[in-house]
């Protein structure tokens, strides 16, 4: 028989809010805190931050069970806890290395209102050692207070993806648990008593093992991209198609078909950032990480690539009307962070083009960030975007974007070039018939290759 836990959530942002939920709805008692009290203030009322696919359903139906409560006052999420969630961002420094600011700041919060025993679950995506240097560091912190309060550190790295993070929270292809002792290892074995209970696979290792799991498989994920993405050059170069070559690769069991998708490059706020991490953390342990030197490298090749691509068939590029479908890093999320869309729109805005824009989710995320930029409009709806373009850029891969009217599209556009960074319309004849059509690593009607 499961007894329901009190869990609290420190960071209410894409993956507090989907951990806060999730247990709530499993029965446990979940109260969650964020820094941010607007966004707080938000929640109680029941309005997301961010667009998450059916989190909409699962938040409305938890707060009204009572299962899930919002606070921004710290003493209460870690009087009210037995087990405490970091959910909070680690972002690159300007350098590229991990920042933990935020992290060791939830810490000190900790350490104040510490009343009884807890379990601190570092959720947040952190370097090897983090987990004990966070122990030590509350140990003081604690001894500052002159508390005598024992505690356990466990490292729980999250593997969510954005769009699909409702279905990974209760169907996860794992549990990673990193702990050093058996009572910490009991308790989260309790925690996650519904997922054992479902035979989702768990592993326990130690607090280090834990945390690189979760850094070497972002960065072997990014890694596989890059290969996809530097093979697609010369692809296209030889007059292959880069959607077959990753077709027939991954019907390889040893490969497999994911990952393998070719498009302008990674985005988002983790697979930049943790490859970075990974990359300097090695660096300062004196050990140069090639492979992911490499995937890195290419990542950035490869969206200075997609943009020279645009600018050379464009030329001269100035004042000319381009349109730009999808400014999130994915589909299916609001998120713009590090996104190959608003790298490129940059780009383009630096060599004078005239930006229209239109994406499913992404525009208010957007619109923030090229606030006072004269030269990008957001667009309410797809055609509009479309009016008087001379390129349309698919930038992001929405499934909307495949059903769209190529013939409206082709009257609304000044000229007819359509620059597929996505290669949603790959194997549409039609599409090509109709448009001056560039694909990525796939052969088009023009020939010219941009390097
Ligand atoms: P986010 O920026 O969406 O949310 C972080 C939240 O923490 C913000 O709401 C911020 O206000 C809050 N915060 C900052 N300092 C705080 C403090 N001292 N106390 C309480 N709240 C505080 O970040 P995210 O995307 O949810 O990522 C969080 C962590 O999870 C990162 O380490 C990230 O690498 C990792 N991760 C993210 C994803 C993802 O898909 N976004 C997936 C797996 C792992
Ligand atoms: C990724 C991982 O997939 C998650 O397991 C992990 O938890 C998360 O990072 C994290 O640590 O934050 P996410 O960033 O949501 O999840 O998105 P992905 O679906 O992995 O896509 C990342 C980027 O790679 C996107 O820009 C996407 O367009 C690109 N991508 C993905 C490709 O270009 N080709 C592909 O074949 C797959």
């Amino acid at each position: 028989m499961y007894k329901p836990k009190k869990i609290g959530v420190m960071g209410a942002g894409y993956v507090g809010l989907i951990k806060a939920v999730g247990f709530a709805e499993i029965k446990n008692k979940v109260i969650c805190y964020d820094i941010d009290s607007i966004k707080i203030e938000k929640l109680k009322k029941g309005f997301l931050p961010i667009y998450e696919e059916n989190l909409q359903l699962l938040l409305d139906s938890n707060l009204k069970e009572k299962n899930l409560i919002f606070t921004d006052s710290i003493k209460d999420v870690v009087e009210n806890s037995e087990y405490l969630f970091i959910a909070v961002g680690t972002p690159s420094n300007e350098d590229g290395t991990a920042n933990l600011e935020y992290l060791f700041n939830c810490l000190k919060d900790i350490a104040r209102y510490m009343n009884n025993y807890k379990i601190i679950i570092i959720k947040s995506t952190v370097l090897p050692g983090t987990c004990k240097k966070a122990s030590d560091y509350l140990k003081n912190q604690l001894e500052l207070y002159g508390k005598n309060i024992d505690f356990d550190v466990v490292s729980n790295p999250e593997f969510l993806r954005e769009g699909n993070a409702i279905y990974d929270f209760f169907y996860p292809d794992r549990i990673i648990i990193g702990t050093d002792n058996e009572r910490a290892r009991l308790a989260m074995k309790d925690l996650y008593k519904f997922f054992i209970d479902k035979d989702f696979p768990v592993l326990f290792t130690n607090h280090e093992s834990s945390e690189l799991i979760k850094l070497s498989s972002n960065a072997f994920l990014a890694t596989k991209i890059s290969f996809i993405n530097e093979l697609s050059r010369i692809s296209e170069k030889v007059g292959a198609n880069i959607k077959d070559i990753s077709k027939g690769m991954g019907l390889d069991k040893r490969i497999g078909e994911k990952f393998l998708e070719a498009g302008p490059g990674y985005g988002g706020s983790c697979f930049p950032k943790d490859t970075k991490a990974l990359y300097y953390f090695a660096k300062e342990n004196n050990i140069t990480l090639k492979i992911v030197e490499s995937a890195i490298k290419t990542n950035e090749d490869q969206i200075k690539y997609s943009v020279s691509k645009i600018i050379k068939a464009m030329s001269p590029i100035e004042g000319k009307t381009l349109t730009v479908l999808g400014l999130t890093f994915k589909p299916n999320t609001d998120d713009i962070r590090e996104s190959p869309s608003i790298y490129i729109i940059k780009e383009l805005i630096a060599a004078k083009a005239i930006i229209q824009a239109y994406c499913f989710k992404g525009i208010p995320k957007a619109r923030s960030f090229f606030v006072g930029e004269k030269n990008i409009k957001f667009c309410e709806d797809v055609y509009d975007s479309l009016k008087d373009s001379e390129a349309c850029i698919i930038a992001t891969d929405w499934q909307q974007f495949k059903n769209i009217d190529f013939d409206m599209m082709q009257q609304l556009m000044k000229e007819n070039n359509l620059f597929d960074l996505r290669n949603i319309y790959y194997d549409n004849p039609r599409v090509k018939e109709m448009f001056n059509y560039f694909g990525l690593g796939v052969k088009t009607k023009v020939s010219e290759v941009f390097i």
